[in-house]
C-alpha cells in the first residue's frame, strides 16, 4: 500500500500579523526542539512520517519565512490567482508566493467560495495553474448544512471535485494535490463531523479520484479533514483510514494549541 505522509496544516485566516507570527514561530520551534513530544514530532517530520504547515496572511509570509530556524514547518498561502502577472489589482500569483518561500497554497476554502463568491469555474483554473507550478495545492471542498440535511453531501463534493479535476494532469494530481474535505457547517462552529462521516466523505473523494485518474493516483493523493479540529478530537479523526491529515483554523492560530494537535499525530 502507498504510504501517505500525514499533513497537519494550520489555516490562520485573517489572524496573526508579523509580530504575532514571529512569536508563534519562536514558541513552536522551541517546542519542536526541546519538548519531549515536540522532539518526537520534529523527528517524524525529518523521517517523512508527517508534514507540518501553517498558512499566514500574505503580509506575514515574509515574517514567517524569516522567523523560521529550520524547515520543519512549511509555509502555505491562503489563496492565489491563476495568472502569472498583469492587471489584476489585489491578486497575487503562484510564482510570487513560491518566490516568497511558500511550499503550499490553499485554494477554494469555503470562505473564498461563500464569502467572496469564488466559482467552481474560477477554482478549476486556479487548481490547474497550481498543479503546473511548484506549489502543492490544498484544494478545499465541502457541503453546506442545507446540502447535508437534504442528503446532497456526495453530490456537492462530486460537483466541486469533478469541475476542479478538468484540465488537471493525472501525474501532477498524484504527486502534489492535497484535497481538504471541510463541511461548511463544521467550520468555526465547534461542530465536527462524526468520525464515520469524515471517513465516508474522504473515502468518497478517493473513489472519485480513482474514477477520474485511476487507482494509483487515488492511492497517492492526500485527503485532509477540516472543521472544528482541536486536540480533543484530532487523534480520532486522524485514525480514519482515508484521512491523511488535518486543516485546522481557530486551533492553529496559537502555537500552544497547534502543538497539542501535532502531538496527537506522532
Ligand atoms: P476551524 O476552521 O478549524 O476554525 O473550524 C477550519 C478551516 O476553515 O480550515
Amino acid at each position: 500500500m502507498t504510504k501517505r505522509t500525514k499533513l497537519i496544516a494550520g489555516n490562520w485566516k485573517m489572524n496573526n500579523g508579523s509580530a504575532e507570527t514571529r512569536e508563534f514561530f519562536s514558541k513552536l520551534e522551541t517546542w519542536l526542539a526541546s519538548d519531549e513530544i515536540g522532539k518526537k514530532a520534529a523527528e517524524a517530520v525529518r523521517s517523512g512520517d508527517i508534514e507540518i504547515a501553517v498558512a499566514p496572511v500574505f503580509t506575514s509570509i515574509h515574517a514567517a519565512v524569516a522567523a523560521r530556524q529550520s524547515e520543519l514547518v512549511g509555509i502555505s498561502a491562503q489563496n492565489a490567482y491563476f495568472e502569472p502577472n498583469g492587471a489584476f489589482t489585489g491578486e497575487i500569483a503562484l510564482q510570487m508566493l513560491e518566490e516568497a518561500g511558500c511550499k503550499y497554497v490553499i485554494l477554494g476554502h469555503s470562505e473564498r467560495r461563500h464569502v467572496f463568491g469564488e466559482s467552481d469555474d474560477l477554482l478549476q483554473k486556479k487548481l490547474a495553474a497550481a498543479l503546473s507550478s511548484n506549489l502543492l495545492p490544498i484544494f478545499c471542498v465541502g457541503e453546506l448544512l442545507s446540502d447535508r440535511e437534504s442528503g446532497r453531501t456526495n453530490d456537492v463534493i462530486k460537483t466541486q471535485l469533478s469541475c476542479a479535476w478538468q484540465n488537471a494532469d493525472s501525474e501532477a494530481v498524484g504527486e502534489r494535490a492535497v484535497i481538504a474535505y471541510e463541511p461548511v457547517w463544521a467550520i468555526g462552529t465547534g461542530k465536527t463531523a462524526s468520525l464515520g462521516d469524515a471517513q465516508n466523505a474522504c473515502a468518497f473523494i478517493r473513489e472519485l479520484t480513482a474514477e477520474c485518474f485511476g487507482i494509483k493516483t487515488a492511492e497517492k493523493i492526500r485527503i485532509l479533514y477540516g472543521g472544528s479540529v482541536k486536540a480533543e478530537n484530532s487523534a480520532g479523526i486522524l485514525a480514519q483510514k482515508d484521512v491523511d491529515g488535518l486543516l485546522i483554523g481557530g486551533a492553529s492560530v496559537e502555537a500552544e494549541s497547534f502543538a497539542r494537535i501535532i502531538a496527537t499525530a506522532v
